[in-house]
């Protein structure tokens, strides 16, 4: 099986380069720039604003299956650059998924939690979508778009992703919080906003289960607990033994972000625990993990 991964350089698209490389027959990845990610056999440059070149590029490559990753991810770029938001998240995939209905190839779309209003911690794959800002909408579009244009395909909808940053990714949660933790610099985490995080190596594994189980539809993942953003931040200090003094509260409203943050997201996972056994890990897991490192 030829897996192609768009996004590859990014948080999830380097998690799961790292989870197919070695068990497809070949794994390739397209990114933005330069190939900052190393496990591929090979590595394609495609901006997915050049939506002329998308085509030629999967011809190119041929793929068995696509896993789309790629996406303008930053709620506040959406917000301000609501046409290249509209272009890279709706566009690019419609082209995608264009290619994969012509051919008869499975396409799996990374969507998100922002696709619905953020009023509980249990939302289901069949619930109403209602996105509170521009990057869920652009999510909300592109989903509706292969729903209604593929047989074969997968949406995963994870929930506030983190994991260890490797040489490949740009800064996460987690990632930016553990460092400046450790170099005793204070952080000031929004305290009314609630989720359930997810570890990355838990959403390459979903996926891997997800191709390799050949299921379709949707599934919404995440992490096993229930946070405010400011209670994951204390927790992590606490794990790692730095100073909860640190960890400063603050509203949504006093960081005045151009894009609205839904106040609470989360899922059951019903479906995935179901069909594929999804059994994420909590935090104190991963943070051995990462001490262990
Ligand atoms: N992280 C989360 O909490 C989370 C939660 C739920 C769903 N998701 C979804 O999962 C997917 C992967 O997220 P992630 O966390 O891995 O995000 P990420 O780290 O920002 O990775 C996204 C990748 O897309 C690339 N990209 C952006 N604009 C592009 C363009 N015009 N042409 C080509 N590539 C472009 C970025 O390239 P550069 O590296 O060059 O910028 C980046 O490597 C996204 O669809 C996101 O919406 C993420």
């Amino acid at each position: 099986m030829k897996v192609l991964i768009s996004g590859v350089n990014g948080l999830i698209g380097n998690e799961i380069a790292k989870e197919f490389f070695g068990k497809a027959s070949l794994t390739v990845g397209t990114g933005r720039g330069p190939q900052r990610c190393r496990s591929l056999d090979r590595y394609s440059q495609l901006d997915l604003l050049e939506k002329s070149k998308i085509k030629i590029v999967l011809h190119e490559i041929n793929p068995d299956i696509i896993i789309h990753a790629g996406a303008i991810s930053q709620i506040d770029v959406c917000e301000e650059n609501r046409d290249i938001a509209y272009r890279a998240n709706v566009e690019a995939t419609e082209e995608i998924a264009s290619w994969c209905s012509d051919r008869d190839k499975k396409l799996i779309f990374f969507s998100l939690d922002f696709v619905y209003a953020g009023k509980s911690f249990s939302y289901d794959e069949q619930d109403y979508q209602s996105p509170v800002n521009y990057y869920g909408y652009t999510k909300m579009l592109a989903e509706k778009r292969i729903q209604s244009d593929l047989e074969k395909f997968a949406i995963i909808r994870p929930v506030l992703v983190y994991g260890i940053k490797e040489t490949a990714e740009r800064e996460n949660i987690f990632s930016w919080l553990t460092r400046d933790l450790k170099e005793s610099k204070t952080v000031k985490i929004v305290y009314d906003q609630w989720r359930k995080p997810t570890y990355v190596g838990d959403v390459a594994s979903a996926t891997a289960s997800i191709v390799f189980g050949n299921l379709t539809g949707s599934y919404n993942i995440c992490g096993p607990q229930e946070y405010s953003v400011f209670g994951f931040a204390r927790e992590i200090a606490t794990l790692l033994d730095t100073p909860l003094a640190n960890v400063q509260p603050v509203s949504g409203k006093e960081l005045n972000q151009s894009g609205e943050r839904p106040p609470i997201t989360g899922f059951s996972c019903v479906r995935a625990k179901r069909d594929f056994d999804y059994n994420p890990q909590p935090l104190s897991n991963v943070i051995t993990q990462v001490l262990d490192c």
